[in-house]
Parts: C-alpha cells; sequence; structure tokens
C-alpha cells in the first residue's frame, strides 16, 4: 500500500511498532449514538479520597440510566481489583492509572456510552492528556470539592487514619499531591447533599444542551 493511502489513526499515539495500521470500521460512533437517543461523553469526576466522587456518580449514572440513557460507571477502586490491579501509588502508577482509564473511557465514547468517571486523578496534566484524547467536548471534568479536613472526618475506608498514622506512604492530601482543576466544566461544593449535588448536575447536563432535555 502506497505511504499516502495508508489509513492514519486518529489519534497520533507512542505505537511501538511501524506495522500497526489503523483500521477504519463502517459502524461508527455517531451511528450508535442516533441509534441511542443521544451523545456518548465522558463525565470525569476528580478530588479528594473521600470527596464524594463515587457516591455522586453512582448516584448520577442510576438516575440518567432510569431516564433511558446508555451508561458506564468506572470507579477507581473497582478498576484497580483489575485493569491496574499492577499499579499502586507512585506518581508514574497514578499516570499509567489514568493513562488507562482515558483510553478505556475513549473506547467506551466509541461504543456509543455516556462515561462516568471516579478517579482521584490528582495531576492536572494527566487529566489534561485525557481531555486531548477525546473530541471537543467529549470530556467533562467536574471537580468535587470537598476541604481536607471535611474528607478526613468522614474517612470511609480508614485510611486517612492510617495515613496519619503514617502506616500508609504517599496517600493524597497528606503526603502526595492534589492538583485542582483551574477551570473545571463543572464545579461542585462537596460539602453540600448528594441530592442537590445530582440535581445541580443534571440542570447543567440538560441546560447547557450536553444531554438532551
Ligand atoms: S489515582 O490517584 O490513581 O487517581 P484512584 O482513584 O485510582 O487514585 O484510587 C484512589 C483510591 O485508592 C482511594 O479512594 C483509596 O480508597 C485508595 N488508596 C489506597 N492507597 C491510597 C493512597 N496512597 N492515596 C490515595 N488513595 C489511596
Amino acid at each position: 500500500m502506497s505511504q499516502d493511502k495508508t489509513p492514519v489513526s486518529p489519534v497520533a499515539s507512542d505505537i511501538v511498532s511501524p506495522d500497526i495500521v489503523w483500521h477504519s470500521h463502517a459502524l461508527d460512533r455517531k451511528q450508535r449514538e442516533t441509534a441511542n437517543g443521544h451523545p456518548a461523553f465522558v463525565i470525569w469526576f476528580t478530588g479528594l479520597s473521600g470527596s464524594g466522587k463515587s457516591t455522586l456518580a453512582g448516584a448520577l449514572e442510576q438516575t440518567l440510566f432510569l431516564q433511558g440513557i446508555k451508561t458506564y460507571l468506572l470507579d477507581g477502586d473497582n478498576v484497580r481489583h483489575g485493569l491496574c490491579s499492577d499499579l499502586g501509588f507512585s506518581e508514574a502508577d497514578r499516570r499509567e492509572n489514568i493513562r488507562r482509564v482515558g483510553e478505556v473511557s475513549k473506547l467506551m465514547v466509541d461504543a456509543g456510552l455516556v462515561v462516568l468517571t471516579a478517579f482521584i486523578s490528582p495531576n492536572r496534566a494527566e487529566r489534561q492528556k485525557v481531555r486531548e484524547l477525546m473530541q471537543a467536548g467529549q470530556f467533562i471534568e467536574v471537580y468535587v470539592d470537598t476541604p481536607l479536613e471535611v474528607c478526613e472526618a468522614r474517612d470511609p475506608k480508614g485510611l486517612y487514619k492510617k495515613a496519619r498514622a503514617g502506616e500508609l506512604r504517599n496517600f493524597t492530601g497528606i503526603d502526595a499531591v492534589y492538583e485542582a482543576p483551574e477551570q473545571p466544566d463543572i464545579y461542585l461544593d462537596g460539602s453540600q447533599p448528594v441530592e442537590t449535588l445530582i440535581e445541580k448536575l443534571l440542570f447543567i447536563l440538560k441546560s447547557d444542551g450536553i444531554l438532551p432535555a
């Protein structure tokens, strides 16, 4: 095949072998979106451990699902039981965690789904890379801004206690950094009740035309 006819991946990435060629298939995301009756995109929750990401993502998913929207939830703790079970909490491992989740989210968007993700995703640069994997408007960053004191008081898994006691290293907010989004697409004050925040999320998603009203 001559060079100019070679199909090119829609995303430039670090492919190890030069002999891997992108294959365009007949059925595409747009057809799946039309069949589903809604667009496909990612709602990316970021915030400290205990900020409420998983709870909010789960509650929003249930609400959307009941409205007939095709959804899937990727949750940090759950993904670390399988796809990312080989990764810890060093900076490099967290980068790889978010890279994999970004790629999986992209596949799920291609499958026509509304993907909800709940990962601390502490680094701005890694979140930005995931945004760049997607098309414009397909990555909606939701910052769950819950003060460290509130997360620590909730401490649902007792991990802050362990981190303070020095039994757990690299714990986000204690001895590992969290870089808050400077311009999140949606800002949530995580100390408000879950129902209030879900109403706010639904209102924004529908009034901004992200989801059909
Ligand atoms: S991320 O930093 O790579 O995005 P991720 O969201 O997958 O983290 O996992 C965070 C969850 O792992 C936390 O909610 C907590 O339950 C658990 N955890 C275990 N060790 C740590 C740690 N050192 N820092 C943060 N979370 C940890």
